[in-house]
């Protein structure tokens, strides 16, 4: 089939460059020059493992173009995929403008009948207002179809190359099959529904794994008051297939381009009908307070903070990924400058991006997490890289001035740590010295 994508963010252009792989012909269109003459050159916007590589094969192969001429790419093609950004306005809402922009624009380019693909996460009732606004541009039919996306950063080819489900929603059962045959390549399981019911599923998905998140982020507070380890509780939970293994690592809270916008947006949704939508509200206000947890076991290691250097593992909102959109790491970073600390930052790959945010005199980068470590009061670990769980704990506590290492990711074992001569805080364990698997697996 001939699609074209608009937007060559995250969902764009892993999207396109993964329907291109499955032999379609796809045009990726932005507005930004830049980013088409970077993909051109097969150079890729976003850090995205593989990416690169399946962006070349399928140029290569006729299968993948780029362009900024929207009107041009919208003519050539059959499907039309909007897959622009839907950023948080300062109250919560989702901001449409994007979105209602890219519609006029492909309703103007219209050369005939078009199916319109929505995978932008859009409140309930968007696809409705895209209709109206194509319908405004064009006298040629189209229908309008919602396609959310669930790939995860990091791991965007894969889950999209072999997603759990594909949610369609559509109001033309006619469409039906050009539909699954476009999807089947990636899985058979295809939810088909209504378009209001495929908008709500996105939402409602993310909602409920943050909800997981913050669930077991308070389990790890608990844990670690009355002598139990998270990591135990959480295996156990999900053994139950009901509750499942997934989304139960505690941590010091989420982040990323998706969680923190959509709970906000899914609150606001709610709210705008007259629901107040409590649980979402708490799991919200539990994953802000996760964070500074990390700053508050600092200071219960090693009290006041004014002056005092401390290595920062890890600033990208997860591993695998330059992302730091609502990352962890700025609020932490912040709240430790204001204490007067030295912050010494260190991340394999997302210092630019960080750079571009946050600046000032305390702030010390760093080229390896050694670098970070060496003179500093404590390491915190913010972002559970690969990187770090390789590091040699023994050559860590001897170049720390104090032998400190906060965990905000679990990431380390007792065995590793035991050697290690650490003062170790982690989330939701004990501290190690009365830390006995054993006895919790006997
Ligand atoms: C998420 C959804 O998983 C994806 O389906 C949707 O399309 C976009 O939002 P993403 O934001 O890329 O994907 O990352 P994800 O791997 O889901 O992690 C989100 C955040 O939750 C990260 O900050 C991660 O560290 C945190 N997390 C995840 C936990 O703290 N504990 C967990 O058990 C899992």
């Amino acid at each position: 089939m001939k699609l074209a994508v608009i937007g060559t963010g995250y969902v764009g252009l892993v999207s396109g460059v993964c329907f291109a792989h499955k032999g379609n012909e796809v045009i990726c269109v932005d507005l930004e020059q830049y980013k088409i003459d970077m993909l051109n050159r097969a150079e890729s916007p976003i850090y995205e493992p593989g990416i690169e590589e399946l962006i070349s094969l399928n140029k290569e192969a006729g299968r993948l173009e780029f362009t900024s001429n929207l009107a041009d790419a919208v003519r050539r093609s059959d499907i039309v995929i909007l897959a622009v950004g839907t950023p948080s306005l300062a109250n919560g809402e989702a901001n449409l403008s994007y979105i209602e922009q890219a519609a006029a624009d492909v309703g103007k380019a219209m050369n005939g009948y078009k199916i319109i693909m929505t995978k932008s996460t859009v409140p309930v009732g968007t696809n409705e207002k895209i209709k109206d606004v194509v319908s405004q541009h064009t006298n040629y039919s189209f229908d309008i179809v919602s396609a959310p996306e669930f790939l995860r950063e990091g791991s965007a080819i894969n889950d999209t190359l072999h997603p759990d489900r594909v949610i369609i929603g559509l109001d033309n059962a006619g469409l039906r099959e050009t539909m699954v045959t476009l999807h089947q390549v990636f899985t058979d399981k295809i939810y088909v529904t209504d378009i209001r019911s495929a908008e709500m599923i996105k939402y409602a998905s993310n909602a409920f794994l943050a909800t997981k998140i913050s669930f077991i982020n308070e389990i790890a507070n608990i844990c670690e008051k009355v002598g139990a380890d998270v990591t135990c509780v959480a295996d156990g939970m999900g053994m139950d297939k009901r509750i499942g293994s997934s989304f139960l690592q505690a941590g010091i809270g989420y982040g990323g381009s998706c969680f923190p916008k959509d709970t906000n947006a899914l609150i606001q949704i709610a709210g705008n009908v007259d629901y107040e939508f409590k649980l979402l509200k708490s799991v919200v206000e539990v994953n802000t307070d996760q964070r500074f947890m990390i700053v508050s076991k600092l200071r219960e290691s090693l009290g006041q903070l004014h002056g005092v250097p401390i290595g920062i593992w890890g600033l990208a909102f997860k591993p695998n990924t330059d992302d730091i959109r609502e990352a962890p790491a700025l609020e932490i970073v912040e709240t430790l400058i204001q204490a007067g600390a030295i912050v010494k930052l260190y991340d394999p790959i997302a210092m630019d991006k960080f750079k571009e945010r946050v600046n000032h005199p305390n702030i010390v980068w760093c080229s390896s997490p050694q670098q970070a470590a060496e003179g500093s009061d404590a390491v915190c670990l913010l972002t559970d890289w690969e990187e770090f769980k390789k590091v040699d704990l023994v050559q860590l506590s001897s170049v720390l001035r104090k032998p400190v290492l906060i965990d905000g990711r679990n990431v380390f074992t007792e065995d590793q740590i035991q050697s290690s001569g650490l003062e170790y805080y982690s989330v939701g364990r004990p501290r190690m010295s009365g830390w006995n698997r054993d006895k919790v697996e006997a």
